[in-house]
């Protein structure tokens, strides 16, 4: 290890990110959001430490190229774009952004809640469409009252259900195990099931695994009660587009709200956006500036922590 360790950032480093980075490290970084190409790997093959956000995946390909790497910051609370175990097979430690973007994406999530269950989508449609002088807008549902179903009750997740529970919403989850602070959250734990056919709207927000993927399958939709709607601010393969689409519009299922699509950016002549009773939004949950800094100022103090040699602040293996 260096004295002056290079650090290649997938993405533009401004600000007191640069700063910080720059004070300890030799920083190269990409001068546009695009994952980093041939050329650029070349220049950075000396690379100790990588900044990178879920838009460059690491995996075997990309680790052979960088033969120093010992460390990737993901800025990003998900790291379903790395390949845990090729990084763990070569010793490079990885950390990730949690804890920096709760508050962002609860907020874009209750947003979501509120869109479908008020419909304003749809109403939006009809005032500019011009309905709005021929009579009033169709009735929409109380947000009050109903129940909030959550599959991945983790930091967010709880951001999520405090908003949930000021809206006067009851609250149910889902996780791999049942959390131990059901009392104090005034969650019901249910089988993911059970969860589909209670909420009236079902939040996903746990990550993208093998498990995970393809989870929200046409048989499971199926058990959605018709007025339900379906919100995902995850991952977009958790959730069957196809089946999802064809929920909406047999009317198996009220409403949709994504923050994340699969494929992702979703093709502009995609069928959803046709729909009146689907928003989508182009993964938007922590884009915010204060919540981005937040995220790669994090990512930066987990590379300073590494090369001082103190234990990663949020590792993930
Ligand atoms: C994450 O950090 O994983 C989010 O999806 C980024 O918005």
């Amino acid at each position: 290890m260096s004295d002056r360790p290079l650090i290649a950032a997938a993405g533009p480093v401004a600000g007191r990110v640069a700063t910080e980075l720059r004070s300890w490290a030799t920083l190269v970084a990409g001068d546009d959001d695009e994952p980093l190409e041939p050329a650029k790997v070349r220049e950075i093959r000396a690379a100790e430490g990588l900044l990178i956000d879920t838009r460059l995946r690491i995996d075997e390909e990309l680790l052979v190229r960088l033969p120093a790497l010992r460390v990737v910051a993901s800025a990003a609370v998900g790291y379903d774009n790395i390949d845990l175990a090729a990084c763990a097979e070569r010793a490079v430690l990885v950390s990730n952004g949690r804890g920096a973007l709760d508050d962002a994406v609860a907020d874009l999530a209750l947003a979501l809640v509120l869109m479908c269950r008020r419909q304003i989508p749809a109403s939006l449609a009809w005032a500019t469409s011009g309905a709005w002088v021929g009579g009033p807008a169709p009735f929409a549902h109380d947000v009050a009252g109903a129940t909030l179903g959550i599959y991945g009750l983790g930091a967010i997740g709880l951001e999520l259900a405090k908003r949930a529970r000021a809206c006067g919403m009851r609250l149910a989850y889902h996780n791999r195990r049942q959390r131990d602070d059901d009392a104090e959250t005034r969650a019901t734990y249910r089988s993911l099931t059970d969860l589909a056919r209670c909420a009236d709207v079902l939040v996903i927000l746990t990550p993208l695994t093998n498990e995970t993927r393809g989870r929200f399958s046409r048989e499971l939709l199926a058990c959605m009660q018709p007025t339900a709607c379906l919100v995902n601010v995850a991952r977009g393969p958790i959730v069957d587009l196809s089946a999802l689409y064809d929920a909406l519009v047999s009317g198996a299922l009220a409403g949709a709200a994504l923050d994340v699509t699969d494929p992702e950016p979703l093709p502009p002549a995609h069928p959803l956006y046709e729909l009146p009773n689907v928003v989508i939004v182009p993964h938007i949950g922590s884009a915010t500036f204060e919540t981005r800094e937040r995220m790669s100022l994090l990512a930066a103090r987990n590379l300073a922590a590494f090369f001082r040699g103190a234990p990663l602040l949020t590792p993930v293996q």
